[in-house]
């Protein structure tokens, strides 16, 4: 059984679809043991509580320094032995010390196709305001491992999303979760539950897959 620790700062959606999906079968071989967020706020947290999974705030307003706060999110996960950090609309920067801790062992879902709109102030809203304003008419997301650079690891699974004449940022974002994160998120997740994913020279290698 795969050990997931969840770490979340918002809304908690991509959390949602990767509860259901285990309540559902569709994510089989693991259980979240614990999720964490930076954020006290979080409705994250209140779905963690309602599907009866342990939540626990680390806030870095509560640490005097940023490494601090590292070393303690860093001994938080570790004290749930996690086979698996996934970083479900997180917001934190993640530390080198939990790159290196942790090697090939976290993934995170970035909302569009990378190498695209990522890197240093992509995140969230603004990750669907740069495509808009850039007039793009495919976007989407991606899954993938967490390395030392920002949105740089191996990409485990993408999926395209169409823009449409219209959109805002709100209703995009809303169509690339609905569309593609709530689904390879689970799927990602399936795959590495049940040893079907490998890292061979910075490239993802998946068992039954056409890559
Ligand atoms: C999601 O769209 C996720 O892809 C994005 O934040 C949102 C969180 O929503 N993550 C990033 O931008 C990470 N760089 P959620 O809390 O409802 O899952």
């Amino acid at each position: 059984m795969l050990k997931l620790v969840v770490l979340v700062s918002g809304g908690g959606t991509n959390l949602q679809a990767i509860i259901d999906s285990i309540a559902g079968g569709t994510i089989s071989n693991a259980e979240i043991k614990a999720v964490i967020s930076n954020n006290p706020r979080a409705y994250a947290l209140k779905r963690a509580e309602n599907a009866g999974i342990e939540g626990i705030c680390i806030s870095p307003k509560t640490y005097g320094t940023r490494e601090e706060f590292n070393r303690a999110l860093l001994a938080a996960i570790q004290s749930y032995e996690p086979d698996l950090v996934v970083l479900a609309g997180c917001m934190v920067v993640i530390p080198e010390m939990m790159v290196k801790a942790f090697p090939n062992k976290i993934i995170n879902i970035h909302p569009a196709l990378i190498p695209s709109f990522c890197g240093t102030g992509y995140y969230g809203l603004h990750v669907h305001e740069k495509v808009l304003e850039r007039g793009v008419k495919v976007t989407g997301a991606t899954v993938h491992f967490v390395d030392e650079g920002t949105d740089t690891g191996p990409i485990i699974l993408q999926k395209a999303v169409e823009v449409k004449p219209g959109d805002t940022p709100e209703i995009l974002q809303r169509r690339v979760m609905e569309e593609a994160e709530w689904k390879i998120m689970p799927q990602a997740i399936n795959l590495i539950a049940n040893g079907l994913v490998k890292v061979e020279q910075g490239k993802v290698l998946i068992d039954g897959g056409n890559q």
